[in-house]
């Protein structure tokens, strides 16, 4: 849907904050996976090829779930917009009635725990939630890896430029230093800082629209042992 008619609609009552929290992103083809998670996706099956547990946080319309669930993952998929959820059970009923597939209408800032995982996939959905929550929440998605597990996500950067309507949800951005902070506890497998121009949105919008954008595979470090010298 055209940005600008959406956020008519938006104004209007018309159009939900979460829908078009979930619509203005859309930068990528709605059917095909990242390239980035599909090669996550290649790794975890790699580490653990019979029934990988895969957490989708912002799981929008299931295209970075479809091919996990076809090799036999078991997918817990996030997203706090109800009509996402609503898709995903629609298009993937079968998986859900074999329990292989777990969908969850819940806010990241609402989330108590997240289930222990081989994998967790977190493509353009962090930075849309509370700033504040993140360093939590990060936590939480840290502690439900176990070591080699698998994080696959993009972070928006410093000169990340998006109109966007002033009552729609803030979007937090972070400098290229505190993205790698996070992954600390792991050791980063791909990084790629991208800064492209939108001629559409800008357009659209009549002013120079960037999307600064980090994307990250990472995989958790082990455990570390102590050894006893006598
Ligand atoms: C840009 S879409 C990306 C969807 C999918 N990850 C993809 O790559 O196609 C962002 C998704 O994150 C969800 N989302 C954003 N903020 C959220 C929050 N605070 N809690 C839960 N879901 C959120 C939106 O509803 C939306 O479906």
């Amino acid at each position: 849907m055209k940005k600008t008619l959406l956020m008519i609609l938006f104004v209007l009552n018309i159009v939900s904050a979460e829908e078009l929290r979930s619509q203005s992103c859309q930068f990528e083809p709605e059917n095909e996976p990242s390239p980035f998670v599909s090669k996550a996706t290649e790794m975890v099956l790699k580490i653990k090829p019979k029934n990988p547990t895969v957490l989708d946080l912002g799981v929008g319309t299931g295209r970075n779930i479809k091919t996990l669930l076809e090799k036999g993952a078991t997918v817990y998929a996030y997203d706090s917009d109800p009509a996402s959820i609503k898709l995903i059970r629609n298009e993937f009923s079968s998986f859900l009635n074999t329990k292989k597939l777990s969908v969850r209408q819940e806010s990241f800032e609402e989330i108590a725990s997240l289930p222990a995982a081989d994998m967790i996939i977190a493509w353009r959905s962090l930075p849309f939630m509370e700033e504040e929550k993140f360093p939590a929440f990060w936590k939480k998605i840290e502690t439900a890896l176990g070591s080699s597990g698998i994080f696959t996500g993009t972070f928006f950067g410093k000169q990340h430029k998006t109109k966007r309507p002033l009552s729609s949800p803030k979007l937090f951005r972070l400098t290229r230093d505190e993205v790698l902070h996070l992954f600390n506890a792991f050791l980063i497998v791909d990084f790629q800082e991208n800064m492209e121009y939108d001629e559409e949105v800008s357009k659209e919008w009549g002013g120079e629209q960037f999307e600064h954008i980090y994307k990250v595979i990472a995989k958790k470090k082990g455990a570390l042992f102590t050894y006893n010298h006598r």
